[in-house]
């Protein structure tokens, strides 16, 4: 897919910004806290509905200001598709598609879609299982907006559920409720856990094969989907295994005030040559990894829509070692790609099609690249 421009308003430090990217590589140049990064997180949060830094969208409103707007417009083989996202200081928020507004936020997904690659995102090996948890999650939210109901619904139980563990305790009332709320979690669970394991069993195809150019032939990357309550053959068979963990799991649950197993706990293993990389692997290994996770989540979006998500890659390219970042390059053929960077030498090698300066909240008129 491609996108056309992209429109802020009142956006983070923008008053105003029209952005009109290139087909190829867009160069978002600049100091530090310009806005390089702001316009990403537009992007993204057109894509999937939120942020990639905050959980609390009113930070996206421009100080002073009582409500943001953003519009990204792209083609996608079937023709032009645009989403536009308007949040009010009170929490309003409002999503149109095409120029229709959504009932249901999920309606937004599947329209622009893109992968984003910060420098955290190197890190998701070694990091703990929620980034793990994220990068499958948002991978599927964007693909399946069943997947990302899935999610709301189970997110939504699991605070009930956490804060009725609390409650409980507090007042010394017996948690009948309980049930209820193992069952809501047991239904969108395993949902969710059969989508995560189908996921997983693509994707690691896919990093297999990716891994292998990316390490030179060197290693062999295997990923594999640990749930915390294994999956059954079915998701009727998953459902009754939650069920079950819930309730053997509940004295424990009530004494540690909190819900204990579940797919809130899930984990994606990542092994290089049969070496458990979260726990072993070099930092070179484990960048490589997350290269390999992140360039494979572009081939499968592919794989799935018949068309590649547009890619931003936010300051990674000066994270990256010379050898990485020429893998990197050679594969931005044909997908649409944002960067952004403090120091243009970091993109040697790059076919940058458009550079654009970011300066205190201003995109400057073009520069020949
Ligand atoms: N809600 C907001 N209202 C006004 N300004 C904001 C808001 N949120 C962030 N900013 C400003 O935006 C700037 C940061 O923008 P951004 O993260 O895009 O920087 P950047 O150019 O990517 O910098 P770096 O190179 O350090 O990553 C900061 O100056 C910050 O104060
Ligand atoms: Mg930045």
């Amino acid at each position: 897919m491609r996108i056309n421009s992209i429109h802020l308003k009142n956006f983070r430090n923008y008053e105003e910004a029209l952005i009109a990217p290139c087909e190829g590589v867009t160069v978002l140049a600049g100091d530090n806290a310009q806005g390089k990064t702001n316009v990403l997180e537009a992007v993204y949060l057109c894509c999937t509905g939120r942020s990639h830094r905050t959980s609390h969208d009113r930070e996206m409103i421009r100080m002073g200001e009582d409500a943001f707007y953003v519009k990204v417009t792209g083609r996608r083989k079937d023709g032009l598709h645009d989403v536009e996202f308007a949040l009010t200081q009170a929490g309003g928020r409002r999503v149109k598609v095409n120029g229709s507004q959504v009932k249901r936020s999920g309606e937004m997904l599947g329209h622009i879609t893109g992968v984003l690659f910060a420098p955290e995102d190197l890190r998701m090996i070694k990091d703990g299982p929620g980034m793990r948890r994220r990068f499958i999650d948002m991978e599927l939210s964007q693909l399946r907006p069943d997947y990302y109901y899935n999610l709301q619904r189970y997110n939504r139980a699991l605070k009930q559920r956490n804060t009725l563990l609390r409650d409980c305790s507090a007042s010394g009332a017996s948690p009948d409720t309980l049930d209820l709320w193992d069952n809501e979690l047991a239904v969108s669970g395993a949902a969710i856990q059969t989508a995560r394991h189908a996921f997983v069993k693509r994707l690691a195809e896919t990093a297999s094969h990716v891994h292998e150019s990316v390490s030179g032939g060197k290693e062999r990357l295997k990923v594999e989907y640990e749930p915390d309550v294994a999956c059954g053959e079915d998701e009727a068979e998953t459902q009754n295994n939650l069920m079950e963990a819930f309730s053997q799991r509940r004295a424990a649950d009530i004494k540690r005030l909190t819900t204990t197993s579940g797919p809130h706990r899930d984990d994606l293993g990542v092994f290089i040559d049969g070496m458990d990389a979260r726990a072993y692997g070099s930092q070179g290994q484990v960048r490589t990894c997350a290269l390999s996770l992140k360039l494979s989540e572009i081939e499968l979006m592919e794989l799935q829509t018949g068309e590649a998500p547009v890619l931003m890659l936010d300051d990674v390219m000066s994270e990256l070692d010379p050898e990485r970042r020429r893998l990197l390059i050679s594969r931005l053929e044909g997908v649409q790609t944002f960067v952004t960077c403090t120091d243009e030498n970091d993109l040697a090698g790059a076919k940058i099609g458009k550079l654009l300066r970011v300066k205190n909240a201003c995109i400057l008129p073009e520069e020949n690249p």
